[in-house]
């Protein structure tokens, strides 16, 4: 791939997944705000350009893993089966896991660490969020995704959605997207970096942790939807009623 500093950051997320890592080790955002030169990203958050183009380079010298590849290549109906069952499964798994930790955190330290009640009201608003968006992704958008593949592998017309072009609910899902990507920067900055304070006992250090690991997950997960799910799906559309 070409390394080039007017790229944007997600177009380097898609062709070459192996950079997200550094994305993520370096806090630039390539899922939700991913839409911005590499450039202007590094200069805006005082990063050294040459020292991040470095870094993809180094990245991108890794072959992809085959699971990438088929990802951006294979079918909708398999992209979408690989979303639910492991990033929808997982926030699923650690939504319930993590309310406990901060449960327990809080009740034990939020007395000597403020900053532990907004991260478990940001945290639960987060999560009640999610369960209402996993929701309307696999009972609403990705059926009627699957069923457009479906009538173009079959060649039958597309019966028209209920929400009219399938730019409508990706759009809404889009906005959700945003909103948890602002929710997991406060959760980010609130907490120092997820770097627990020197008295943190075990708890107080997996309550971090797994956030951390959460934040992780959620950006992989809202980059497969919001960069290359929807475009692929609105792209079949538009193809759909071209014919
Ligand atoms: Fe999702
Ligand atoms: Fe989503």
């Amino acid at each position: 791939m070409t390394l080039t500093t007017t790229k944007n950051v997600r177009d380097y997320a898609i062709e070459s997944p192996q950079t997200i890592p550094v994305f993520e080790k370096l806090g630039i955002d390539f899922c939700c705000g991913g839409n911005r030169p590499l450039d202007e990203v590094c200069a805006a958050a005082n990063l050294n350009l040459d020292e991040v183009l470095r870094a993809l380079e180094s990245a991108t010298a890794e072959p992809v893993r085959p699971s990438d590849r088929e990802l951006r290549s294979g079918s909708l109906a398999e992209l979408i089966s690989h979303i639910v069952r492991t990033h929808h499964a997982f926030v699923r798994a650690q939504i319930p896991e993590i309310e406990r930790l901060l449960d327990k955190v809080h009740s034990k330290h939020g007395a000597n660490h403020a900053e532990l009640t907004p991260i478990r009201d940001v945290f639960h608003g987060l999560g009640q969020e999610l369960m209402l968006h996993l929701m309307k992704e696999e009972n609403i958008l990705f059926p009627y995704i699957e069923r457009m593949e479906e009538s173009g592998v079959q060649r039958e017309p597309i019966l028209p959605p209920p929400f009219g072009t399938v730019a409508n609910p990706v759009r809404m899902m889009e906005h959700e997207h945003d909103d948890a990507g602002a929710a997991l920067r406060s959760l980010r900055k609130t907490s120092g970096d997820y770097t627990p304070p020197a008295d943190a006992c075990t708890s107080f250090r997996a309550l971090y942790t797994a956030l951390a690991n959460f934040e992780r997950d959620l950006h992989q997960h809202i980059h497969l939807e919001n960069n290359v799910l929807f475009p692929r799906a609105q792209e079949m559309e538009t193809k759909h009623q071209g014919t």
